[in-house]
Order: structure tokens, then C-alpha cells, then sequence
């Protein structure tokens, strides 16, 4: 483990998040600290740090910036618990939970406008422009996914396309745009951004096997959540095309009805047909490219923490 180059920057973009969640409304004050305070990885953050870092930006709007990414995704976390129908984020009861659907959708719409209103202040129309069309594909992302719930047959590259959309989509914005405050030309704008889109799809393909190989305590999340929605995701979609016939019966009604009933069977088929390793490969493959993209940055102890986040991304369990 290397030093981390961006320590003292994170705790300043700590600092920009309390003073933009505030508000006269009390319930969105209590909700917005409730899942902001539970703390998170904040990785989003701190690839908008690392790059403007790597490519030698200092200026205050970085922390501006790394702050309004996390309020999208937490906006996006707060929706999607709603739409999943999760109780159990970052080792505490989900807002939905705790807080009951309107409330959280409401506030995940206040998260969303407070980060646009922050976007303005920075008054650059580029930055604007990838972040409006970030939130805009996020949300394509989400309903896609929504239309491919409980279908069995859903092909690879539409499960793939979901994820690009619904979470590669702002790694790819917060490396795009760690770039684009930074002056940089176009061609390393777009090395960053596809850094950015190959980190994120490893890193959603990781965290859907993990919904099967974590462990909820260390996790933060239900384990198992995926399949009680009958959400097709890789290790399923791998064990079914390796399974016996049964198995494949067995998978595809799970599906096609959300079970939780044989999730510990269903899970041994997953492990035994090696769909998870397949999983972890196929995330480990795209790191990689994530890594390539690293070599148009000059080396700095920034880089070096972009590479770290590479793998760290694959063999992450929580
Ligand atoms: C969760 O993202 C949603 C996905 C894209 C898988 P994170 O795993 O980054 O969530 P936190 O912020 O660390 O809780
Ligand atoms: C990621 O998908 C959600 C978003 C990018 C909004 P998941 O539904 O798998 O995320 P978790 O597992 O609930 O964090
Ligand atoms: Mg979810
Ligand atoms: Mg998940």
C-alpha cells in the first residue's frame, strides 16, 4: 500500500460536503447526513482528484467538483434502493428503510439539484455538459435494467450495455473530468475517460458476484439481494449456459420469480459451473485496459495510486 497522495485533499472535499448538504427542511438535513455520514468508498471523488493530481491541477474547484460526484451517486444510491427494494446499505438500514420510498426518492431529488446547483457556481459549460449527460445515461441505465428484470435470456452484451450505463458512466465523467479542469488536450481527456469507463464496468462486474460471494457483514449490503429480484446479472447468465439442464431450469425460475427460498443451492451452482471466476476475470480484463490508459499520464505518486485502484478494484470484497 502506497501513501495516499490525496489524503488532506479528501478531507477538504469532507468539508465541501457538509457545507452543500445543508438545508432549512429538516427531514432532507437528517436523511442527506443519515447515508452521506455513513461514509462510502467515495472512489468517484477520488478519481476526480487523482487525475487533476496526475495532471498537475491545484485549483479549489477540484474540491468542488469531487463533492458534486458523490452527491450524484449518492442521489443514484438512494433511487436505486427504492427501485431494488434494499434494506442494508453501507452497514446500515437503508434510508427506504428507516425513512420509508417518498421521502428517499424526494431526497435523492434534492442531492441531484444541490449538485447541478454546485456545477453552475463552477461555471464552465464543458463540465456542465459531461455532467448533465452523465446523470441523464445513469438514469437510461437504471431503466434498461429495469425492462431486462426477470428475463433469463437476456443477452451478455445488454447486460453489459447496463452496466456502462448505470455506473461506468460516472467513473467515466469523474476521470473525464479531473481532466477537463486540468486543461488537458483532447487526447488525454479521453485516455482519462476511458480509464474511467473500463475502472467502473470491473468494478460493477465485482460487485455482482459479490452479491453472491461477499459477506454481508463486511460487505454493508444484503448478500443475495440480486437474485431475490430476479436481476440477471454475469454469474448467473454464465451458470446457466454451463449448468445441467436442471440447473438451468432451476436458475431461469429464479428469474423469471425472484427466490430466495434455494439461494444457497443456486449460489453452489454458481461457484461449482466456475461463473464466478469467469466473473472476476472478465473484471480483472477490463482493469487492465483501465491500466493501459494510465501510460499517456507522466508518472507521478498519482498514477501509481490510479494503477492501485486497478487492482484493488478487482480483488476488492466489499
Ligand atoms: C455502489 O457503489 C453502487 C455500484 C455502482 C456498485 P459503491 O460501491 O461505490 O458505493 P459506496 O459509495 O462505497 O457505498
Ligand atoms: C448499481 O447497481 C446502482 C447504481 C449505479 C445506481 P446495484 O443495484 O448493483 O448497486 P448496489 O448493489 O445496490 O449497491
Ligand atoms: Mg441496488
Ligand atoms: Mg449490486
Amino acid at each position: 500500500m502506497i501513501a495516499d497522495p490525496i489524503a488532506p485533499d479528501m478531507a477538504q472535499v469532507d468539508a465541501v460536503i457538509r457545507t452543500r448538504l445543508s438545508s432549512d427542511v429538516a427531514l432532507i438535513d437528517q436523511i442527506s447526513h443519515y447515508i452521506i455520514g455513513a461514509g462510502g468508498k467515495r472512489i468517484r471523488p477520488r478519481l476526480v482528484l487523482l487525475f487533476a493530481g496526475a495532471l498537475g491541477f491545484q485549483g479549489p474547484e477540484r474540491f468542488e467538483l469531487a463533492a458534486i460526484v458523490e452527491f450524484i451517486h449518492t442521489a443514484t444510491l438512494l433511487h436505486d434502493d427504492v427501485v431494488d427494494e434494499s434494506s442494508l446499505r453501507r452497514g446500515r438500514q437503508t434510508a427506504n428503510a428507516l425513512f420509508g420510498n417518498a421521502a428517499s426518492v424526494l431526497v435523492g431529488d434534492f442531492l441531484y439539484s444541490r449538485a447541478f446547483q454546485m456545477m453552475v457556481s463552477i461555471n464552465r459549460m464543458r463540465v456542465l455538459e459531461v455532467l448533465a449527460d452523465a446523470t441523464n445515461v445513469i438514469a437510461e441505465g437504471e431503466v434498461l435494467q429495469l425492462m431486462n428484470m426477470h428475463d433469463p435470456d437476456l443477452a451478455v452484451d445488454d447486460y453489459l450495455r447496463v452496466i456502462r450505463y448505470k455506473t461506468a458512466k460516472l467513473f467515466e465523467a469523474s476521470a473525464r473530468l479531473g481532466a477537463v479542469i486540468s486543461g488537458a488536450s483532447h487526447d488525454i481527456e479521453e485516455a482519462c475517460a476511458d480509464y474511467g469507463r473500463s475502472l467502473g464496468t470491473a468494478f460493477q462486474l465485482v460487485d455482482d458476484l459479490l452479491d453472491y460471494q461477499g459477506e454481508t457483514q463486511e460487505l454493508g449490503k444484503n448478500v443475495g439481494d440480486d437474485l431475490r429480484e430476479g436481476k440477471p446479472t454475469l454469474p448467473l447468465l454464465v451458470a446457466m449456459e454451463r449448468g445441467t439442464t436442471q440447473q438451468r431450469a432451476l436458475i431461469r425460475h429464479a428469474i423469471e420469480h425472484g427466490e430466495v427460498q434455494r439461494l444457497a443451492e443456486i449460489v453452489t451452482i454458481v461457484r461449482d459451473t466456475g461463473a464466478l471466476e469467469l466473473t472476476r476475470d472478465a473484471a480483472r480484463s477490463e482493469a487492465d485496459k483501465a491500466r493501459q490508459c494510465l501510460h499517456r499520464l507522466p508518472p507521478s505518486t498519482y498514477r501509481e495510486a490510479l494503477l492501485e485502484l486497478c487492482v484493488r478494484s478487482v480483488d476488492r470484497s466489499f
